[in-house]
């Protein structure tokens, strides 16, 4: 088992955690770091379903593919399958947290704490620019959580 495994969370799982999901892949493979990667939503209005088209379309732009990934929600089990799990907003947190069953064992996370922009654009329903905003600051994020899995 990996020493890392690593569960984005937003509402849908459509937009925004399947675009974490690809990115950290991607940069994890570059860097060479063996992670373990899932995203879920808290959800359950689009279990099944692949991304929607702007999280595709900011994938393929910057070189990795998601159209496999398909919607699925949080399960308990999560919390301890995973040791990072990681919230695209504060509202996706604050669900994660009341989710989260006793003894859990997993690290929650909000992708960017502290930033100016702590709270990834939903661009649910939104033309691409608003998918190219939402994956500058996904990009941004997963940056730092390298660093810090690195560390
Ligand atoms: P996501 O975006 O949480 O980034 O996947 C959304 C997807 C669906 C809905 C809201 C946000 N919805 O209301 O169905």
């Amino acid at each position: 088992m990996n020493q890392y495994r690593v569960l984005f969370v937003c509402l849908g799982n459509i937009c925004r955690s399947p675009v974490a999901d690809g990115l950290m892949r991607h940069r994890a493979a570059d860097a060479g770091l063996a992670v373990e990667v899932e995203s879920a939503g808290t959800g359950d209005w689009h279990i099944g379903d692949p991304p929607q088209h702007g999280s595709q379309m900011v994938a393929v732009k910057n070189g990795f593919d998601i159209a496999n990934l398909r919607a699925r929600k949080v399960e308990a089990e999560d919390f301890f399958d995973f040791t990072h799990i990681v919230a695209m907003d504060s509202a996706n947190f604050a669900d994660v947290e009341r989710l989260q069953p006793e003894g859990s064992t997993a690290e929650l996370l909000l992708l960017n704490k502290g930033e100016e922009d702590e709270n990834v654009l939903d661009p649910y329903g939104m033309d691409d620019d608003a998918f190219e905003t939402m994956f500058d600051q996904i990009d941004g994020g997963i940056a730092r959580l390298l660093a810090r899995l690195r560390r």
